[in-house]
């Protein structure tokens, strides 16, 4: 597999030279291959925000560098755009940000900005609308007149519609009810296995992250602790609750088991393995 996203002696300092200054990210160094789904976690204020803005060039290092596909982004300042359409970004609480009178120009904002032809955005509007299962009718509504969770839908279809190659998510699922969160992480899945895109999903749910992530990467008072796999990353449990981080429930679970001495796995992250080693337990033990 190939890298597709490089940071080096990433450095991000808020409001520098004033007395407000905040190192938000220090020196990360980071490797991300390509197709890679990424669940990206960390204490409030530990930099995530901070650092998925440097990766589409939204924010500019203070220090440091941000490669995509092996290019410096910062090379030539000029052609940040061209970063900006290869690694979508939709922000925390994205409704806030909907301003057009119609979901249909919403949605048509950012392949506009590329410069493609009418045709060629009308047919990646209705594509990217028709993905997160939005009605043809309302892509003529106005972003108001929609649910919470629907105008989340518009705002990720309008950086689907952009079809870029790495879509980075912060907190998309925040303040949904159970079935709004499931509907658009399945969405993202999709997006993720159709386009072999490379996605990085910043989530407090552990859960989720479990479910959906290939690796996850701690972030930890501006630093990345750890970027490994699901499995490793949940099995320092105790580490990670001292940086007030849970682990998956199942996990918890698992592990309690494993400390009493029943021969499961105490890295188990999903109730599906914990399910199957569970049966396999009692099969040997006889139990129908
Ligand atoms: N625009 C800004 N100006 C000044 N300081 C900021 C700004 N944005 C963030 N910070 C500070 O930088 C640090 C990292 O913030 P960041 O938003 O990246 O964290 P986070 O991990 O995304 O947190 P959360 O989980 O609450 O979203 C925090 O100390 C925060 O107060
Ligand atoms: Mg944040």
């Amino acid at each position: 597999m190939s890298t597709i996203i490089r940071t080096e002696q990433l450095s991000h300092i808020y409001s520098q030279g004033t007395v407000f200054e905040q190192a938000a990210i220090r020196n990360v160094n980071l490797n991300i291959e390509k197709g890679e789904f990424v669940g990206v976690i960390g204490h409030t204020g530990s930099g995530k925000s901070t650092l998925i803005q440097h990766l589409n060039g939204l924010l500019r290092p203070t220090s440091g560098k941000v490669y995509i596909g092996g290019e410096d982004i910062w090379a030539k300042p000029k052609e940040i755009r061209r970063f900006r359409f290869q690694v979508g970004l939709v922000f925390q609480y994205p409704e806030y940000q909907l301003f057009e009178d119609t979901v249909y120009k919403d949605i048509s904002f950012g392949p506009r900005n590329m410069g493609l032809s009418e045709e060629e955005i009308d047919r990646r509007v209705r594509q990217a609308a028709a993905f997160v299962e939005l009605k043809e009718a309302t892509l003529q509504k106005s972003p108001f007149e929609l649910s919470g969770g629907q105008k989340r839908r518009v705002a990720i279809a309008g950086v689907i519609a952009m079809s870029p190659d790495v879509l980075i998510l912060d907190e998309p699922t925040a303040g949904l009810d159970p079935r709004g969160r499931d509907r658009i992480l399945g969405e993202i899945k999709e997006y993720h296995q159709q386009q072999k895109a490379t996605v990085l999903l910043v989530s407090h749910s552990m859960e989720d992250i479990a479910r959906y992530a290939s690796k996850v990467l701690v972030m930890n008072q501006a630093q990345v602790f750890l970027y490994d796999t699901v499995e490793a990353v949940f099995s320092r449990g105790s580490e990670m609750e001292s940086m007030g981080l849970n682990i998956p429930q199942i996990t918890r679970i698992c592990r309690q088991l494993a400390e009493r001495g029943i021969p499961i796995s105490p890295q188990t992250y999903t109730v599906e393995s914990a399910k199957d080693q569970i049966l396999g337990i009692l099969q040997k033990r006889g139990v129908k």
